[in-house]
């Protein structure tokens, strides 16, 4: 059960197996003719009896299992920055293929992991995961064997308001390495159809949602598995001093697997963190602050120090996005203190994996758009208005404490789990030194 949980979630996998041509278990399976009966009371017997003079020899045989070609081929390349979901596939295609031996032929068909879901039908027909390719009406279907480039997912919540500077931001990502995907959150979907890129994007709508909703809602995994990396953005950011081409380049050389390009310091900036170095350099993991509170040193591990990025223009490596999307909690729609347990998701040291990239760097304009309570700006709007933004404002803290209450109750609940960060022990207080 464990094993097949495991193929179930991982990249690749699911098309994998004993191939179809391998017919010994149908030769095994059905109704036996009293003879072939016979004949196998009798190996039972004359087994029996091997056994007692070859212990040894049987053994060793049976600790030997015999391995099954998975002949297929794994449907996409891997990409090569994200070499933890290569590493996951192989661990399942081993876990797979260790089929028993073949002298219990019967256990090949007991032992195969297929999808809940799919038990009823035969495996090759079965695709456990998809994409927001276009496919054209006419010409010739059944081409998909045909590799297409790696691309990646840009997927930006949207409102009419915001069109100028979304149409900019969409336009500086390449359509031959981007597909782009719109969550309409006011509803006004027909507003963007005059521009260039718009019939190429999927257009989603639910009206006053926000992005982690539209996120957990429409970027499952399973859905998102064919792109190499995941740009799960705000709307209200310009890219003046941001290539995405270049970005991706550099994400995958420092083997980022949880990044956001820096803030320009006219930007909003809430975590200095976030904030562009000024010593040049292409990417920082942490920042420093020797003094007053909150400090941050070299040998900090943790947030707000390192291994975290903000959720305004993070980006994900497929294998952190399979993380991250499990994490993100149905009804906490602003995601409030999911940023600081992202960490976990970066597939090894957090230090190391998660970043931000300052030759690449973008402009947050703060304009207080759904899903960022944190620009929300009171004073600036109607009365009514207001008093929905103060509302989203206290949505977000509480949603804060009730996610830290449940990350707190998951960790002791599960005996499985261990932590790889584990908080150092508080300072005892300073009352509390004993006296010798
Ligand atoms: C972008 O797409 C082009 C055309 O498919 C391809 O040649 C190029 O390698 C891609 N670049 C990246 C960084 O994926
Ligand atoms: C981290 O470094 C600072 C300054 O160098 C030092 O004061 C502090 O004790 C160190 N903390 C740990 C846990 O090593």
């Amino acid at each position: 059960m464990m094993i097949c949980s495991l193929a179930v979630g991982s990249d690749g996998s699911s098309s994998q197996g004993p191939a179809p041509g391998d017919a010994s278990h149908k030769r095994f399976s059905g109704m036996l003719p009293p003879a072939a009966l016979l004949f196998l009371v009798l190996v039972f017997v004359a087994g029996a009896i091997v056994t007692l003079h070859h212990k040894e020899t049987l053994s060793i045989l049976q600790l030997q299992p015999r391995r099954v070609a998975a002949d297929e081929e794994p449907s996409r390349p891997a990409p090569p920055a994200s070499t933890a979901a290569v590493t996951e596939t192989h661990i399942d295609t081993t876990a797979i293929v260790e089929a028993p031996p073949a002298e219990e032929p019967a256990n090949i068909c007991e032992n195969q992991c297929r999808s809940p879901g799919s038990e009823a039908l035969p495996r090759g027909i079965v695709q456990d995961r998809s994409n927001f390719e276009f496919e054209s009406l006419g010409g010739n279907p059944g081409r998909e064997k045909v590799r297409r480039p790696s691309k990646s997912l840009l997927a930006i919540p949207v409102g009419i308001k915001q069109k100028a500077v979304v149409d900019k931001l969409v336009s500086k990502f390449p359509a031959a390495n981007f597909t782009v995907m719109l969550f309409h959150y006011d509803g006004a979907m027909d507003g963007w159809s005059d521009l260039a890129w718009s019939r190429r994007a999927v257009h989603v709508a639910a009206a006053d949602q926000t992005k982690w909703w539209f996120g957990k809602r429409f970027l499952h995994p399973d859905l998102v598995a064919e792109y190499d990396y995941v740009f799960l953005w705000d709307e209200d950011i310009e890219v003046d001093g941001f290539d995405p081409l270049r970005y991706l380049d550099i994400v995958g050389k420092e083997g980022l697997e949880i990044s956001q390009p820096a803030l320009d310091h006219r930007s909003q900036i809430h975590h200095r963190l976030t904030a562009r170095t000024r010593r040049g350099g292409g990417v920082h993991r942490r920042f420093y602050k020797t003094e007053g509170g909150g400090r941050c040193y070299g040998n900090s591990t943790g947030p707000p120090c390192t291994g975290w990025v903000e959720m305004m223009v993070p980006v994900f490596s497929r294998a952190a996005w399979r993380c991250a999307w499990r994490m993100i909690q149905n009804d906490l729609v602003f995601a409030w203190g999911l940023d600081f347990k992202l960490g976990y998701c970066a597939q090894g040291d957090r230090s190391k994996n998660v970043g931000i990239v300052d030759s690449e760097y973008v402009l947050h304009r703060g304009i207080p758009t759904l899903g960022d309570a944190k620009k929300v700006k009171p004073s600036s709007s109607s009365a009514s208005t207001a008093a929905d933004r103060y509302a989203v404002r206290q949505r977000s803290y509480t949603e804060l404490k009730i996610f830290n209450k449940r990350w707190k109750q998951a960790v002791a609940e599960d005996e499985c789990w261990t932590d790889p960060y584990p908080q150092p022990p508080p300072p005892p207080p300073p009352t509390a030194t004993p006296k010798g």
